[in-house]
């Protein structure tokens, strides 16, 4: 029996940041941003959008399609919780009004959780054949103003449905994965935004993928050779490149960059112009490519890499179903990311510090503009949403 994911919806925020325009108030050269760390726009949540709202409205399509009818497992993973004990699927979960026989919990290990999440739905579907589960990976990436990390912001949710006989890709049982204690990327409980060791992190980013990789060959007997594509997780888009240049080398195979660009290009698109969205980085990067590669990727098999520092790797692969272009959201998410809103240096600036109250008291958010669900404000210390459809 095949399990995997049946259907796959992005969203993120209608706002963005062009990096030309953080370059200026740098004083950097764009190509550093537009060249050297491969980004062209940061996605910016508003006031009114947060790990709740992004992760609601990226599964809203499957809401509307009935999709979510029967489902009894939503797993939420982010790293930019919002409560020390709620779990904030709960919020999504009363959001979507899914059925309340449903298991809803929260996972957490940097950007890796979303496949954490995805193994998890996997395991419970192989036991429960007949039922589904909803896997979302929200995050807003969040680096101080100034530092090396900044241009790398972005944020977004990708919500899965994971069931048996899956439309879109079935996920091979073979896994190579890796855990070592390092503080390459943390985030202790009293800060809103992330201490990294950014060139540290991008050798232990590596240094995760080629042990991963060497338990996969072993278990698989496959060689690069046997993929059609890959996804990886995309902090910068160049940093999956060069991650695939790293293992081709390796692997004493060493590779072109035309020939990198044809087996990565696909699932870089999206990530390039909203930025990191951390625990759900490498499946942007798998709706991007399922919804723009040019060719036909039925049966095509995507070796998949996903990272989260402190450090977790996962290696593993899925194979393109027949027919998963019809059950693809593609013009949805074209709509999204054409019709998003530029801000000003000054607007972003003013965005990044608002932050959220933290004394209890009674507070209405200003209305950006959204998808289907805001955070509205903020009442003795509960957050309240809004649902913006019928
Ligand atoms: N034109 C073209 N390329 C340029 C350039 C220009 N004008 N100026 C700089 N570059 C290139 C650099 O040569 C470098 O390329 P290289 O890595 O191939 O050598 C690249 O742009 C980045 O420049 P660098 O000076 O190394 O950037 P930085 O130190 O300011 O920031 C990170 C890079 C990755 C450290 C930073 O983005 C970061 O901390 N990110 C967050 C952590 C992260 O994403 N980690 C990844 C693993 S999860």
């Amino acid at each position: 029996m095949n399990i995997g994911i049946d259907r796959l919806s992005f969203y993120t925020s209608n706002y963005y940041v062009d990096l030309k325009t953080l370059a200026e108030a740098r004083s950097v050269d764009p190509d550093k941003y537009y060249i050297g760390i491969g980004q062209e726009k940061m996605g910016i949540p508003p006031p009114d959008e947060d790990v709740v709202t992004l992760a609601a409205s990226a599964a809203y399509p499957l809401m509307r399609d009935g999709e979510l009818d029967g489902v009894e497992l939503l797993l939420f993973a982010t790293e930019s919780g919002i409560d020390q004990s709620k779990a904030a699927g709960i919020y999504v979960h009363g959001l979507l009004e899914m059925s309340p026989r449903c298991r809803t919990v929260e996972l957490k290990q940097a950007c890796y959780s979303g496949t954490a999440a995805l193994q998890l739905a996997i395991g419970f579907v192989a036991r429960n054949p007949g039922k589904k589960a909803l896997v979302i990976s929200s995050d807003i990436a969040r680096y101080e103003l100034g530092s090396p990390g900044e241009a790398t912001q972005g944020c977004g949710a990708v919500a899965m449905l994971v069931s048996a006989n899956p439309r879109l890709v079935a996920i091979e049982p073979e896994s190579g994965y890796y855990t070592e204690d390092v503080m390459d990327f943390w985030r202790p409980n009293y800060r809103s935004e992330a201490l990294v060791d950014g060139k540290y992190s991008t050798m232990v980013y590596i240094h995760a993928l080629l042990e991963s990789w060497k338990q996969y060959a072993e278990l698989t007997d496959r060689t690069l050779t046997d993929f059609d594509r890959f996804c990886y997780h995309i902090p910068f888009t160049k940093m999956a490149e060069k991650a695939h240049q790293k293992l081709s080398r390796k692997l004493k195979s060493p590779i072109e960059k035309a020939e990198i660009a044809g087996l990565l290009e696909g699932s870089l698109r999206y990530s390039r112009i909203t930025g990191n969205c951390y625990a759900g980085s490498m499946y942007v990067g798998l709706a991007s490519l399922l919804d723009t590669d040019g060719e036909d990727l039925t049966n095509k098999r995507i070796g998949l890499y996903s990272y989260g520092s402190g450090c977790v790797g996962e290696f593993f692969s899925g194979v393109v179903q027949p027919g998963y272009r019809e059950v693809l959201y593609a013009d949805q998410h074209r709509n999204l990311l054409e019709n998003r809103t530029e801000l000003t240096y000054q607007q972003y600036e003013d965005i990044f510090n608002y932050g959220v109250p933290v004394d209890g008291g009674e507070y209405v958010f200003p209305q950006y503009k959204t998808g289907p669900f805001r955070f509205s404000g903020i009442s003795q210390h509960k957050r309240e949403y809004e649902s913006l459809v019928d």
